[in-house]
């Protein structure tokens, strides 16, 4: 009987350490959750505070739709859309990615509107143009891109969506034409989806 009352209280201690293992592995799931959820989130935030730098009280992250962009070359891929509201009312979108094809391949925007049909910010997410020429549209290379802020169908004419060597209202950068040719083709595109389809994207 006394070994039968030893061996319990020698396996209480036992008892509590797994317990207590238990209770610590959940602790752990629910905080590497957390923060799972928040390493997911933080790009579209940290790209939306260089694209869409207004202010809103949704959660953004959430607050997203899928829909196929079709670009100009008459492919289909999907986008999202994140939508910025202020209690009921409409504050912007942030269309990314939006593909724009360069001249080593496929770039990759994230592309900011205000809910006036006014670009808030454009930024290259991804891309493989040639360092020193096509690569000179990113941002991290040259302010060129943010030469899109404040611009719209309304203050661009049709004509004006082109680098100045084509005619239009872009600074040209030497040797790499074809890459902005891309992104300005594919920012106006975005803002003519965006007029033509403002309710339903909302
Ligand atoms: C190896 C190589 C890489 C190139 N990479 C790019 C590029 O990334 N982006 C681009 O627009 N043009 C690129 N080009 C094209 C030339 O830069 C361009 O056709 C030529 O310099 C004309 O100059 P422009 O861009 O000022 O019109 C490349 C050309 C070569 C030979």
């Amino acid at each position: 009987m006394a070994t039968r009352k030893n061996l319990l209280l020698d396996t209480l201690p036992l008892l509590f350490i797994c317990f207590a293992a238990v209770l610590g592995i959940y602790a752990l799931g629910n905080y590497f959750q957390d923060t799972i959820t928040r390493n997911r989130n933080l790009p579209i935030l940290e790209i939306g505070a260089q694209v869409l730098p207004l202010e809103y009280d949704n959660d953004l992250p959430a607050d997203r739709i899928s829909i196929d962009l079709p670009t100009y070359f008459g492919t289909e891929a999907a986008t999202d859309v994140f939508r910025a509201r202020r209690g009921a009312e409409p504050v912007g979108l942030i269309f990314s990615p939006v593909r724009a094809r360069g001249y080593n391949g496929m770039m990759e925007l994230a592309i900011g509107v205000r809910y006036d049909g006014t670009l808030a910010g454009v930024r290259v997410l991804e891309h493989r143009e040639t360092p020193g020429l096509g690569d000179q549209v990113h941002q991290d290379n040259t302010p060129w891109i943010l030469g899109f802020n404040g611009r719209s169908l309304d203050n661009t004419p049709k004509d004006a969506w082109a680098v100045e060597k084509d005619g239009g209202n872009f600074d040209h950068i030497s040797g790499a034409t074809s890459s902005q040719r891309a992104v300005i083709r594919a920012v106006e595109f975005t803002l003519n989806q965006y007029r033509a389809n403002r309710d339903t994207l909302y």
